[in-house]
């Protein structure tokens, strides 16, 4: 049987996890968080395509490249989450479950974070767990595409 795919979209920045405000985003490295989520997503059958990119553009052209392949989107957009337009509509554009996912609890943070573009394209959001938070989205998604399956 083909193992379903998830595509876990990362923002600009998140490259530098682990040593970037360790304090607000903890100390595990981006590398950690997928090796971390390789583990479970192979507990529960299913692969991931992990990626990162500090270009908006990358983000988009993959939202579309994941419609086409894959089952399911968990996106961290970063900064962009908050800024743009481009993303939302990328991601309205899927016929496929997206959760967002958020490091820090953003609502306990500067107002210009409360606001996301990303939620009203999304399932779900999970933000306030640190790297957990990616393995929550996985969790959800797996009962989901079960669901769906049947
Ligand atoms: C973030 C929250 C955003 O506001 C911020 O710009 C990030 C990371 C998080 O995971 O907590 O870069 O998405």
């Amino acid at each position: 049987m083909i193992r379903q795919k998830i595509m876990v979209i990362n923002g600009p920045n998140l490259n530098l996890l682990g040593a970037r405000e360790p304090e607000v985003y903890g100390s595990e490295t981006l590398d950690m968080i997928e090796n971390k989520l390789s583990s479970k997503a192979s507990d529960l059958g299913l692969d991931i395509d992990f990626r990162q990119s500090n270009f908006e553009g990358d983000i988009i052209t993959w939202a579309a490249e994941a419609n086409l392949n894959m089952a399911a989107i968990i996106i961290n957009a970063a900064a962009l989450t908050h800024t743009s337009i481009a993303i939302f509509d990328a991601l309205s554009a899927v016929n496929i479950p997206v959760v967002e996912v958020h490091l820090s609890n953003v609502f306990k943070r500067e107002k210009f974070r409360h606001h996301s573009y990303i939620s009203p394209a999304s399932m779900g959001v999970i933000c306030g767990f640190g790297g957990q938070g990616y393995i929550m989205a996985l969790e959800a998604l797996s009962e989901i595409l079960k669901k769906n399956k049947k």
